[in-house]
């Protein structure tokens, strides 16, 4: 499975968004965090912006919602044309119907998961996702360091998509860089959020290579 890198945004200059999207066109997607200040104590951007990022990326946009009452919100980020729409199973209520709305309106659907929250509640229902996220850092900011802890539930959420024979994609947001990515990506995760790791290099482009060729020797 070849390894994807989304760069988050998160750590981009807010008032050169479109300017910074052009940075990570050779990026597999761009990961865009939107915070509400209830699910997190940070507030980021919402769907007006959201659409207009949609619309000027080179790459395709993958959001993920860090915030309260997904089934109610989520649905119209699906509609901006997000290639994907991840929201947290913390704050949903009806993560199966919510899954299978984002789908029929043609987004791929993921659910994120808080270090703290199981795996195992959701393994009967991996065939209703495209993507597991298990965030590797407490979600809120950028910048923070990697939680190994997080490692165990990434191998068996990996298990467990293999014995069911399932294209389910394993998304890491969190502390994902040069010194983090190789033992995340041997644990079974084959998609990299990485914010301050990309925005913060010099050569961006080159970083993302990078990420991506140390990843690749990883994924399984
Ligand atoms: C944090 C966000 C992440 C954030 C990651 O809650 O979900 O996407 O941008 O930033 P880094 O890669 O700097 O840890
Ligand atoms: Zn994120």
């Amino acid at each position: 499975m070849p390894a994807l890198i989304h760069p988050s945004i998160l750590s981009a200059d807010f008032a050169n968004l479109e300017r910074d999207l052009h940075a990570i066109a050779t990026a597999d997607a761009a990961h865009v965090d939107v915070m509400d200040y209830h699910f997190v104590p940070n507030l980021t951007l919402g769907l007006p912006v959201f659409e207009r990022l949609v619309e000027v990326s080179p790459v395709p946009v993958d959001g993920h919602l860090m915030i309260a009452d997904p089934d109610r919100w989520a649905p119209a980020y699906a509609e901006a044309g997000a290639a994907s729409v991840t929201f947290h199973a913390e704050a949903a209520q009806a993560p199966v119907r919510l899954a299978r709305e984002l789908r029929r309106l043609g987004a791929r659907a993921g659910v994120a998961l808080r270090p703290a929250t199981p795996v195992e509640p959701y393994l009967d229902l991996l065939a209703e996702v495209d993507m597991i996220l298990v965030m590797t850092v407490e979600p809120g900011f950028g910048g923070q360091s990697f939680i190994d802890g997080t490692l165990p539930k990434i191998r068996r959420a990996r298990a467990a998509i293999s014995e069911q024979d399932l294209d389910v994609h394993i998304q890491v947001d969190g502390g994902v860089s040069r010194s983090t990515i190789e033992r995340a990506a041997e644990a079974g995760a084959n998609v990299f959020v990485a914010g301050s790791a990309v925005y913060g290099a010099d050569d961006v482009p080159a970083e993302i290579e990078t990420l991506r060729a140390m990843a690749d020797q990883h994924t399984h």
